[in-house]
């Protein structure tokens, strides 16, 4: 069985997809803690599904390097075979990022390479695109640059505004995160070569 740490940073609907996911008996993953850079909504989910929570401040640390070593050393103590990053809007500082990977992956709203950053869907929508889409990667050094296991295309529709567009990527966003983590358990997907084969 895969355990999985996820990190939030608001709402947490891609963590509740998760949590609901694996609840089924047959789902070969387990969360076993959701940690935050801040008080967010999606803490009420992992609560809900009595699932241990914690919390590292982005704001009560001097650096984001000192926070990134306390989010570190909370995420050890649970020794997690992964970690997912499912709306958390924090850049994690490289060492930590060197600690997990390539066992650290992250959803995001866009069909990477395309519209990487915190803002994903507002700038496809600036953008004029007819598409965007929805991509699950492997973390690594960059902004939202790391191999890529997952993506599928959304339409974007005459007067979508970054809301509506948002909630309809969204859905797409928790198949293919609930499905890589699926196949990661399995070891349909090697994250170990995915990455290797991404830097070769
Ligand atoms: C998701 O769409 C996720 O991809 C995005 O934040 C949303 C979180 O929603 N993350 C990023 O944009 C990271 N660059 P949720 O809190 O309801 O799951």
């Amino acid at each position: 069985m895969l355990t999985v740490a996820v990190l939030i940073s608001g709402a947490g609907s891609n963590l509740r997809a998760l949590l609901e996911a694996a609840s089924a008996p047959d789902y070969p993953a387990r969360i076993i803690a959701v940690g935050a850079d801040r008080d967010a909504a999606g803490f009420a989910h992992a609560e809900e599904f009595g699932i241990p929570t914690f919390l590292v401040p982005f704001r009560q640390f001097e650096s984001r390097e000192a926070w990134g070593r306390e989010l570190g050393v909370q995420l050890a103590a649970w020794k997690p075979d992964l970690v997912v990053l499912s709306g958390m809007m924090r850049l994690l500082p490289a060492e930590l990022v060197e600690r997990w990977a390539p066992n650290i992956i992250n959803t995001h709203p866009a069909y990477l390479p395309e519209f990487p950053g915190a803002h994903g869907v507002r700038d496809a929508i600036a953008a004029g695109v007819a598409q965007t889409g929805a991509s699950v990667i492997v973390v690594d050094h960059g902004v939202d640059s790391g191999p890529i296991l997952a993506q599928e295309r959304v339409p974007v529709l005459p007067g979508d505004d970054e809301a509506a567009l948002h909630e309809r990527i969204k859905p797409v966003e928790r198949r293919l995160l609930i499905d890589v983590v699926r196949r990661i358990a399995s070891g349909d997907i090697d994250l170990a070569a995915a990455s290797a084969e991404a830097s070769s």
